[in-house]
């Protein structure tokens, strides 16, 4: 009989995390015996933790704030996306090492490839610009993603314009950063805007004026995402469509990131579909 696979998603605090109830769908779907469970480890316990996992039973896991760098110092092997974001958020073993990859950029790729086809193609064969709002561990992933699929020039703008420079240091040529002084200027120019920040989350206070981005420079060709899923329509994304941009939610990026831990535990390529998006829907109801 096969052994049972176990995984986890590893953060502290654990509590809010959605990522059993995608991984226990999938593993009902998929009629595979195996468990994916919410582990709260504290930052000083998590390299006893990690290194631990085998003998605590796991084959592998996810691993979320605040301890997706640690991770990643940890790990004996990175994957290319993780060692250019400088984050892990998956892990597993292979021949008994422990190896890290980062999925949230092909998450932030494979939902904007699932809602709108052809967002990354341009028709005319101009440079590929676009507009990141944020600085944070999230914008890392998303300027990644970003110049994998050709982007020749990404604008960040950030409160803090030194984490912007940061980013631009790190990832190359093609990057110019802005204070938000700058942005409503940048609309204009950009096929894409993607909001990492943390304005008009659940819980982060309301902006009076909904988002402090003007949209009206815009092309109605530009396509707004947002990263964060709580709310679903968030002020940015709520802004963008009343100028009639083209949105993208959050909650497909995080459905599409599970997608190659699972397969790397427990063998199958899950789909991203209706049913596994209402999961989650139904719990933010
Ligand atoms: P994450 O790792 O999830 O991206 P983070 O590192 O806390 O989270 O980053 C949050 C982002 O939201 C940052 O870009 C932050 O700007 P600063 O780098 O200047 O802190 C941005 N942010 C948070 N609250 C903000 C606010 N009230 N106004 C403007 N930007 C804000």
């Amino acid at each position: 009989m096969a052994d049972k696979h176990n995984a986890f998603v590893c953060g502290y605090p654990i509590k809010h995390s959605r990522s059993p109830l995608i991984h226990s769908y999938w593993l009902r779907k998929y009629g595979i015996e195996g468990s994916y469970r919410a582990i709260e480890v504290a930052p000083e316990e998590f390299l006893k933790f990690i290194s631990h996992m085998s003998e605590h039973g796991y084959i592998g896991g996810n691993i979320t704030i605040p301890h997706k760098e640690m991770a990643f110092s940890a790990c004996k092997k990175l994957d290319p996306a993780a060692n250019a974001i400088g984050a892990v958020n998956t892990v597993w073993l292979e021949n008994g090492e422990l190896i890290g990859g980062n999925t949230d950029a092909y998450g932030f790729l494979a939902n904007l490839d699932a809602l709108v086809p052809n967002w990354d193609k341009k028709r005319d064969g101009s440079v590929k610009k676009a507009l990141v709002l944020g600085a944070g561990g999230a914008a890392r992933a998303i300027i990644y993603a970003l110049q994998q699929r050709g982007y020749q020039h990404i604008h960040i703008v950030n409160r803090t314009v030194e984490r912007a420079q940061e980013l631009a240091d790190h990832f190359g040529d093609g990057i110019s950063v802005h204070s938000w002084k700058n942005a409503d200027n940048l609309v204009s120019e950009v096929s894409l805007i993607v909001n990492t920040t943390s304005l008009g989350m659940a819980g982060h206070g309301d902006q009076e004026d909904g988002f402090p981005l003007s949209f009206a420079q815009a092309s109605p060709e530009t396509i707004a995402t947002d990263i964060v899923y709580v709310p679903l329509e968030t002020p940015f994304l709520r802004k963008a469509a009343a100028a009639g941009l083209k949105t993208a939610d959050g909650l497909g990026m995080l459905l599409h990131q599970a997608v190659p831990g699972f397969e790397k535990w427990f063998g199958v390529r899950p789909e991203v579909c209706a049913q596994t998006r209402q999961i989650i829907l139904d719990d933010l109801a």
